[in-house]
């Protein structure tokens, strides 16, 4: 059961898809375009264009690609069903009552309640007298009941079935308990038991409020510490965060990234609503990209061990990517945060907002870093010192900045400042030529195709598939012209099965007297949606006349008479005669 066609008609009239975009990403116009940084991957050059005339969008970096709703479920990491609300939501429609509702769906849904519940019934545990070692631990590090029930912290016994059977109680399936990670399937079939038991629970949070996961921590020194919800239908570890629901309330534009949930809570408790943590794993190019959504700046603030600064340095290159700004801050002695506010006491809060103001950016950290490794006082550490310094500075793109560095470098070492000058510009120019020469193989493996995930089969049949390809794109934009096409290609002259597919789509909507596109979220997979849009931007204006199309319907019949190799090597005489014969006739 679709949404009604009049009701998506006027929801994308309504959610004008450049107003859309622009609350998330800043756009600039190009010609009739408009252009901005893709918000789905790292990139430093705008290749994310918004295509006012037919309200979709096209990113020619990553290849993804849609209209208004599907531009929501990717930024909005919602379904359709959830897309479509969100927009309804926003342009103050209301949704018809016939009301789409997938299976899939209905299934987030559950799974958004089964957690809320869930999140009351630990909270609840947690404050009753079953939960006292749960909230003495807590207290053991410090935490006031405010910043408890702030966070929503819980409590989950040692009982192995206590959560399932409340969630039982009130309504939930073993389906759906299973599919929240609340609970697991017993071996041997019977039943279901708890997935969290004798831990302190962490619920993690979306921006709208959701409860989308948990993590557990053992109160003792067994293994593992930390136990996080696997991934759901309504969760991806790698990309969501800690706490991001009450850095986005904070305020501010800068957010604090801490390594685990304590930290992030402790440096709450201190007064800095804006810290957030990974869930356990390595930084990922998602959670930078989600974080550029809400802020500018991210202060890195990891533990002071050695597998901290790892991260560290692994950090800085993806929140650059990602166009955030960086500061580095260091916890003294090798504590954590966390341990760190704690041993304050009382002054906890100004001692670690002065580790905040003490904070250089990423490249003075990299320097530093790099300067404690060589002894500059002898010609020899210094030389080396220079060379690898020189790299760092290569990296920033603005000469101003660049300058700075530069002249900091050189008064600190007594070295000529055209010397490093030198050296800089020249690392700079090869690492330019190297991402150009990168730039250009990718290209060429664009153009060739033979990667092309989603369309497999255009590199085997290039000739007919970009006549098909283009007699899709010029359907789509001419749909007058529907009947003139179908009596003269009908899809089974179609060689390649996602272009027959798109075709005999458009057609059959088209000859309802629909739109060709405006159900194509619901209708094909979010990668086959993207790609249908990104042949559309490919196709030039010259595609797109009268006799262009002729010419791509010459080329599609023409192709599908063609035998395979194979084919032919099946033939006998008679048969390949009959053919060539065939062909000759259709020549004339
Ligand atoms: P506390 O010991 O409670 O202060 O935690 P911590 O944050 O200091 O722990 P640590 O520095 O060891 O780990 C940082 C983050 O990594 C944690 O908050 C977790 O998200 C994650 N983590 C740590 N141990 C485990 C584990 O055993 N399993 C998983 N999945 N994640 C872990
Ligand atoms: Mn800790």
């Amino acid at each position: 059961m679709a949404f009604p066609e009049s009701f998506l008609q006027e929801l994308k009239a309504r959610n004008d898809i450049t107003e859309i975009v622009s609350s998330y990403v800043s756009l600039k116009r190009r010609g009739r375009n408009m252009v901005g940084l893709c918000p789905f991957h790292s990139e430093k050059t705008p290749s994310f264009n918004i295509y006012t005339e037919n309200g979709s969008f096209y990113c020619f970096g990553c290849g993804v690609g849609g209209d208004v709703i599907s531009f929501i479920m990717k930024i909005e990491n919602l379904d359709y069903v959830e897309a479509v609300k969100f927009l309804a939501q926003r342009a103050g429609m209301e949704l018809p009552d016939s009301g789409y509702d997938d299976s899939m769906s209905k299934l987030r849904r559950r799974v958004f309640e089964a957690n809320r519940e869930a999140a009351r019934f630990y909270y609840a545990t947690l404050i009753s007298p079953k939960g006292a070692k749960g909230l003495e631990y807590f207290r053991g590090r410090c935490l006031s009941d405010k910043t408890i029930r702030r966070f929503g912290l819980g409590f989950a016994d040692d009982d192995w079935s206590s959560l399932c059977n409340h969630l039982k109680q009130k309504g939930f399936s073993e389906n759906e308990i299973v599919a929240a990670n609340l609970g697991v399937k017993r071996r041997n079939g019977n039943g279901i038991y708890d997935r969290f038991t004798n831990r302190v629970i962490f619920p993690i949070i979306d921006v709208r409020g959701n409860v989308i996961a948990f993590g557990g921590r053992i109160m003792t020194d067994e293994k593992p510490k930390y136990l996080n919800t696997s991934d759901t239908p309504v969760f991806k570890k790698s990309a969501n965060l800690f706490s991001l629901n009450n850095a986005k309330s904070s305020g501010s534009r800068t957010l604090i990234l801490c390594e685990g949930y304590m930290d992030v809570i402790a440096v709450n408790q201190a007064g800095f609503q804006n810290a957030v943590a990974t869930l356990g794993t390595a930084l990922t190019v998602e959670q930078a990209l989600l974080m550029k959504r809400y802020a500018d700046e991210v202060i890195i603030c990891y533990d002071a061990d050695e597998a901290g600064q790892k991260a560290t340095a692994r950090a800085i290159p993806i929140l650059r990517n990602a166009g955030l700004d960086i500061r580095v801050l260091t916890v003294p002695n090798g504590k954590d945060p966390d341990e760190f506010i704690r041993s304050h006491g009382a002054d906890g809060a100004t001692a670690f907002k002065l580790l905040i103001d003490k904070s250089g950016n990423d490249i003075e950290y990299r320097l530093n870093k790099l300067k404690s490794k060589y002894n500059v006082e002898l010609a020899d550490g210094k030389v080396s010192f220079l060379k690898d310094a020189s790299k760092v500075i290569a990296t920033i793109s603005s000469p101003i900045e660049r300058d700075v560095y530069i002249s900091k470098l050189s008064s600190e070492l007594s070295v000529d400042k055209n010397a490093i000058v030198k050296q800089v510009n020249s690392i700079a120019r090869r690492n330019g030529k190297e991402e150009y020469k990168k730039e250009i193989t990718n290209i060429q493996k664009n153009l060739s195709r033979q990667t092309d995930k989603i369309d497999t089969e255009h590199h085997k049949k290039p000739r007919s598939s970009s006549a098909e390809e283009s007699l899709v794109v010029f359907l789509i934009n001419n749909p007058d012209y529907a009947k003139i096409i179908s009596d003269a290609v009908s899809p089974d002259k179609f060689q390649n099965t996602l272009m027959r597919r798109y075709y005999t789509y458009v057609l059959d909507r088209i000859n309802n007297g629909l739109d060709p596109l405006t159900n194509i979220a619901a209708d094909f997979t979010s990668d086959e949606a993207s790609y249908l849009y990104r042949i559309m931007s490919r196709s030039v204006k010259s595609a797109s006349t009268e006799s262009a199309m002729y010419e791509y319907i010459n080329v599609i019949n023409e192709e599908s008479q063609k035998l395979s190799n194979k084919d032919i090597a099946d033939m006998s005489s008679e048969q390949i005669n009959d053919y060539l014969k065939k062909i000759r006739k259709n020549k004339q």
